[in-house]
């Protein structure tokens, strides 16, 4: 996404909202109207309300808070800072949404196999940024698929194939865009109301009718605790409440990876494995089993399935597949090249220690490592290798041998590869038998 232009307006004191009376008010712990807010925000986005008066309005929000009517007000006025998508006229419009994770391959086998079912996916998504992969990079990595679509495009694929994915508009909640950029620079990113209303902003500008949140917790999530993530994720059920959106959320575990593949390519092979239905056990079950309640409860919501066995059965007879390779396909991709995706040709392995149960692997940091062979941005607009990347051959659970490898690492002729083992010591921990704990924590609706 691009970052959104403030308009500078010459005569800043032709605004109807005085900025330090709503700062005042956040600092006495006072709730904002719809009024105030629209009025806030609107001059900011005029360039009539400068960077450090929301800076210090935002560290104000991060200290008082936000009511839940509060929240839901920002999240429209947000949501209304520029073009909102139609989709109604779509069959069953979704939209899913992840926090992002680590070998997080989800969307890829969740929206062909929704569309097999009937729900049309038009969707807006990111690219990578940090130790998380982005579905746009991970599509790139198929040959020719393209990631631009014109309005005009993206809306007569998502009616005839039931799938268009497209780079994030900078047309969509703008207001947000700016937040951000602000928030990141003032320490003012973690508050729950200005995460919730950020993300749901961006999905009310999106037009979709169903939704789904995948919103996870542990080492290589964005919210490290559960406690955290919960709250993260009721916040953004209600506001799906207020604004009229079907909104359920499933709290799903991201300690280690989630799938057995990190880094773009690799990640497509993996969503191809599930897709094949070759995924039923050992190390890509957690994988399936998210994709299968992600979707489950898309469908469910829209009225298209009463239960998981018919999601699962267009899983395994092919139609998913099927529809994943139409939409490729439309996106210009080469699908007889799905098998042969590029990857590094250079192999290092990830050895265990000592002999035992994994009982850890750092998701972080095998995020870290994969950057670190080229596989991420440390800011937007990085170029990345698409090719690099880890396999994991062992789960949290597993038995494991001293010497064995946790995973095989593809690498470009070792660029990286010290970086990448060095994020690794320590990142695998091996003891004593234990059982893993189920992928996904509970779904709220
Ligand atoms: N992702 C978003 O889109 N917004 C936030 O505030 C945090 C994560
Ligand atoms: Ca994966």
């Amino acid at each position: 996404m691009t970052k959104p232009e403030r308009v500078k307006t010459a005569d800043v004191h032709a605004v109807d909202v005085n900025p330090v009376d709503v700062i005042l008010a956040k600092r006495r712990g006072e709730a904002h109207d719809r009024a105030a807010l629209d009025a806030f925000i609107g001059a900011y986005q005029r360039g009539a309300v400068a960077d450090y008066q929301v800076a210090a309005w935002l560290m104000a929000v991060v200290w008082r808070g936000m009511s839940d009517a509060e929240t839901a007000d920002l999240t429209q006025v947000l949501a209304d800072s520029g073009e909102r998508l139609d989709l109604a006229g779509l069959p069953h419009p979704v939209d899913k949404h992840s926090t992002g994770g680590v070998g997080d391959t989800t969307t890829l086998v969740v929206a062909p196999l929704v569309a097999a079912l009937g729900a049309t996916v038009a969707k807006l998504s990111g690219r990578g940024l940090g130790h998380s992969g982005g579905t746009i990079d991970k599509l790139e990595s198929i040959p020719g698929f393209g990631a631009t679509l014109s309005r005009e495009a993206f809306l007569r694929q998502a009616r005839e194939v039931g799938i268009a994915v497209t780079g994030q508009s900078a047309d969509l909640a703008p207001a947000d865009g700016l937040l951000y950029a602000l928030r990141d620079a003032t320490g003012t990113v973690e508050s729950i109301p200005l995460i919730a209303s950020s993300i749901m902003s961006k999905k009310l500008a999106g037009g979709a009718k169903h939704l789904v949140l995948d919103v996870k917790s542990g080492s290589g999530a964005f919210m490290k605790s559960d406690d955290d993530a919960r709250e993260l994720a009721r916040a953004m059920v209600r506001i799906g409440q207020r604004a009229g959106l079907a909104v359920r959320a499933v709290r799903s575990r991201m300690d280690e990876p989630l799938g057995r593949a990190v880094g773009h390519a690799l990640e497509v092979n993996e969503a191809l494995a599930v897709l094949r239905g070759d995924a039923r056990g050992g190390a890509q079950n957690a994988l399936r089993e998210v994709v299968v309640v992600l979707a489950f409860e898309l469908l469910e919501s829209a009225g298209l399935v009463s239960g998981r066995a018919e999601v699962e059965a267009a899983l395994d007879d092919g139609r998913a597949l099927t529809r994943f390779e139409r939409w490729i396909d439309a996106q210009g991709g080469d699908v007889s090249q799905l098998d042969r995706l590029e990857v590094a040709p250079d192999r290092a392995t990830w050895t265990a220690s000592a002999s035992g149960t994994l009982r850890r692997i750092d998701a972080e940091r095998v995020g870290v490592a994969v950057s670190r062979l080229g596989g991420g941005r440390a800011k937007k607009g990085d170029a990345i290798d698409l090719g690099v990347g880890a396999v994991l051959h062992a789960r949290v659970g597993d038995e494991i041998a001293a010497g064995d490898a946790i995973a095989t690492l593809y690498h470009r002729g070792g660029r990286g590869l010290e970086g990448a083992l060095a994020a690794l010591a320590g990142a695998a921990e091996v003891g004593p038998p234990l059982t893993p704990e189920p992928v996904v924590i509970e779904v709220l609706r």
